[in-house]
């Protein structure tokens, strides 16, 4: 695997593999790579002629010091795995080669997207993670970006972000990976203790149980007995929300859309938890 620190030696690299015909693949992360990771690259190795990942922590999708700080790094793990499961390159920049001018915003609507959930607790960081995301799509000019689902109003508003600025770039979506007792994998579970693992299953068996009450609930109720179900102790919900999958809007009645999605945020163990449950279809 070709590990690139610089935008100069990555583009030459593209350019050289575009010039004979081969497709591009690219995956963007801040690293801490773990299986979830890896079926990402499974895909783009299925669907691309080459597959690029990039491990960049980017300081502007970050409102809090601390979580940037504790944002863990493993880099020498993380390019083990991804030589190991056949990455073609990646691209390891640091924060000058990525913002040389410093960070640039993006003239971006995002209309309401950006202003719920995730939008509501952490101010700004959909703007730093658009800037990033459009910044690598620049520098690498890839025939596809593969993001996972579980960060379901994140690859939303990088569509939106597609869409918005006509670039030709397909996303794919690539399906949550669970270890066996369902916690969705994360960079930030290994800042779980064992207890804090398994403790944390509750977040996945509570997405389960609210899907089983569409038939018989509103989406009021069942974030209401979520929210409760999610308070138990150690952990310190932020929201449990049944939007549309498309807009991102909270829902009246499960009838109102033929997509719905029911997203969390929990902390527990001082490490903030994300998760997601496609309720309907
Ligand atoms: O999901 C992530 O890891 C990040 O938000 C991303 C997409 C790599 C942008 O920094």
């Amino acid at each position: 695997m070709y590990v690139f620190k610089t935008v100069k030696d990555l583009q030459n690299y593209v350019a050289n593999n575009r010039n004979e015909g081969k497709t591009i693949g690219f995956t963007p992360t801040m690293g801490a790579l773990h299986q979830g990771h890896m079926s990402l690259l499974k895909i783009s190795k299925e669907k691309a002629d080459l597959s690029i990942f990039s491990i960049f922590v980017n300081p502007t999708q970050f409102n809090d010091e601390e979580d940037l700080k504790k944002y863990p790094r493993p880099i020498v793990a993380d390019i083990e795995l991804l030589e190991k499961n056949g990455c073609n390159a990646l691209f390891l920049p640091s924060v000058k080669e990525v913002y040389p001018n410093n960070p640039q915003p993006l003239n971006l609507d995002l209309g309401k997207l950006d202003k719920v959930m995730e939008g509501e607790f952490r101010e700004g960081h959909f703007a730093g993670v658009a800037q990033v995301v459009k910044r690598l799509l620049d520098i690498v000019l890839p025939d596809k970006l593969f993001m996972g689902q579980k960060d379901f109003q994140q690859f939303t508003i990088i569509q939106s972000m597609i869409d918005q600025l006509k670039i030709t770039t397909e996303l794919v979506v690539c399906p949550i990976m669970r270890v066996q007792s369902g916690l969705a994998m994360s960079s930030r579970n290994v800042r779980l203790s064992e207890k804090g693992r398994k403790e944390a299953t509750l977040i996945s068996k509570t997405l389960k149980a609210a899907k089983k009450k569409v038939d018989s609930s509103t989406p009021a109720k069942v974030e209401k007995w979520a929210m409760k179900e999610l308070s138990a102790p150690g952990f310190e919900p932020e929201y449990f929300t049944i939007v549309d999958g498309h807009t991102l809007q909270p829902i009246k009645e499960f009838s109102d859309s033929d997509y719905v999605v029911a997203c969390v945020a929990t902390w527990l163990e001082g490490v903030r938890l994300i998760d997601n449950e496609i309720l309907k279809p």
